[in-house]
């Protein structure tokens, strides 16, 4: 069965390119981006990979640990890691787990037989420091994903755990922020929001981005 938003993410051990690794103890405090591609030594994953190694800093920034997987086995795994240093111009700095009896597959409903019967889709899952699913995206095996979209997301669900704000559609760090509609009390509002809002309908209250 697919995972839902606000599911825990299940647990496992598996194989990587940094070892075995026990998810959870893993991930330890941090938030996670468990990535899924299809395969090694394909185009479009090279890019993919190499894009996250060089989005360290911005996933460390924001508290985040990206771990890749397919069903690869860990020696193809680590002679594609020289392809990807070498083409992307980086170094790949996370681990891949190498899911070769498909456990990781199966918990996460990565492999969709009607796209493919034996290779993973390319699906992402954020996982928040309580370990709870709180983004699930798949796409297809021909379109590489924008991570830039997914570090965007990442700071919209820590801005709402931090300061009860929701992001308008297409927001980027800065724009003004909407305020939760849950949130009612006008005390609170005043401390948390001391810049003021701008109530353009009730539930519409926007204000500017209070962590700037
Ligand atoms: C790729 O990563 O380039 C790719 C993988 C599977 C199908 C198509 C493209």
């Amino acid at each position: 069965m697919s995972l839902k938003l606000g599911d825990i993410a299940p647990d496992f051990e598996q194989d990587s390119s940094e070892g075995k690794i026990r998810f959870h103890e893993w991930l330890g405090n941090s938030w996670g981006v468990l990535f899924s591609h299809p395969a090694d030594f394909t185009p479009v994953c090279t890019t993919e990979l190499g894009l996250t190694a060089k989005l360290k800093d911005d996933f460390a920034k924001r508290g985040v640990k990206a771990i890749a997987l397919s069903v690869d086995p860990v020696d193809s795994h680590h002679r594609w890691i020289d392809d990807i240093n070498e083409t992307q111009n980086t170094v790949v700095n996370f681990p891949i787990i190498a899911d070769a009896d498909r456990k990781v597959s199966d918990l996460y409903d990565l492999i969709h037989p009607n796209a493919s019967d034996t290779l993973t889709v390319r699906s992402l899952f954020v996982i928040d420091p309580n370990k709870k699913v709180r983004l699930t995206i798949t796409y297809p095996a021909s379109t590489g994903r924008n991570f830039n979209e997914i570090l965007r997301v990442i700071d919209s669900l820590q801005l709402t755990d931090n300061h009860k704000v929701a992001t308008p559609g297409n927001w980027q760090d800065g724009d003004d922020v909407v305020i939760v509609p849950s949130l009612k009390d006008e005390e609170e509002i005043r401390q948390r929001f001391p810049k003021g809002y701008r109530a353009v309908k009730p539930y519409l209250r926007l204000t500017p981005q209070p962590n700037r």
